[in-house]
């Protein structure tokens, strides 16, 4: 079974607002795969961050992927707006979504990638029925609504049982994680099955600065799928 690249992440949500062009492309420079950009609404989620307009502009300064998270109350209402601001892959929660297939089918129509994403208590199981309409699972390693939190141990389990779900139905779609990911956790979550990694402290933040942060964190998650995935 071919195995997925390892891909980085950045999320946008520990960046400086100010300067956030600069951030962003000096990630780029870094070697990123993509641009992680947090959409939270104080509904779903105890927190309010950005729109579809900030989107808009930051098509404009880099030419990595923009993989958004929605973290919104109602996703429907909003995804032909985050999709016309240049999104390219767009993430909806299991929790707030009735009508799942339906939404991903609206995504993909759009010519976006869908995605979908789990917070820590939601079961593998409630994906089990759209596993081949999706491009990547998203498993959330935090409660979502704030970066710099620990990462959640008992999620590990649930990425393994992603992973064996998706190759029995022989899906390549990747897993990602989000919350609480540094070279540690990289590692161990690599080795679970996991091969998308959001960080955002442990990136932005990083006193070894940005480029430094995003090998090491590369090469954490190679070492861990080395162990376990034949690579
Ligand atoms: C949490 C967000 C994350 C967050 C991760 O709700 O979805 O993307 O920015 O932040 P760190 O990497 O700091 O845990
Ligand atoms: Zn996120």
């Amino acid at each position: 079974m071919k195995v997925n690249a390892i891909k980085i992440a950045p999320s946008i949500l520990a960046a400086d607002f100010a300067h956030l062009a600069e951030e962003i492309q000096t990630a780029e420079s870094a070697g990123a795969d993509y641009i992680h950009v947090d959409v939270m609404d104080g509904h779903f989620v105890p927190n309010i961050t950005i729109g579809p307009p900030v989107v808009h502009c930051l098509r404009r300064v880099t030419n990595l992927p923009l993989d958004v998270h929605l973290m919104i109350a109602d996703p429907v209402k909003y995804i032909p707006a985050f999709a016309e601001a240049g999104a390219d892959i767009l993430t909806v929660h299991v929790e707030n979504n009735p009508h799942l297939h339906c939404v991903l089918q609206s995504i993909r129509d759009l010519g976006v990638r869908p995605a979908v994403t789990l917070n820590p208590a939601t079961p593998a199981a409630t994906i089990s029925e759209v596993l081949k309409d999706i491009e990547m699972v998203l498993v959330m390693t935090v409660n979502p609504g704030f970066g710099g939190q620990a990462f959640i141990e008992s999620t590990m389990g649930k990425v393994a049982q992603i992973r064996a779900m998706l190759d029995a139905v022989g899906s390549q779609a990747d897993i990602e994680v989000d919350g609480g990911i540094d070279s540690q956790t990289a590692e161990r979550v690599a080795a679970a099955g996991a091969n998308v990694l959001v960080a955002g402290t442990s990136i932005f933040q990083a006193p070894e600065g940005i480029e430094a942060a995003i090998k090491a964190l590369r090469e954490a998650a190679q070492r861990g799928q080395r162990k376990t995935r034949g690579l």
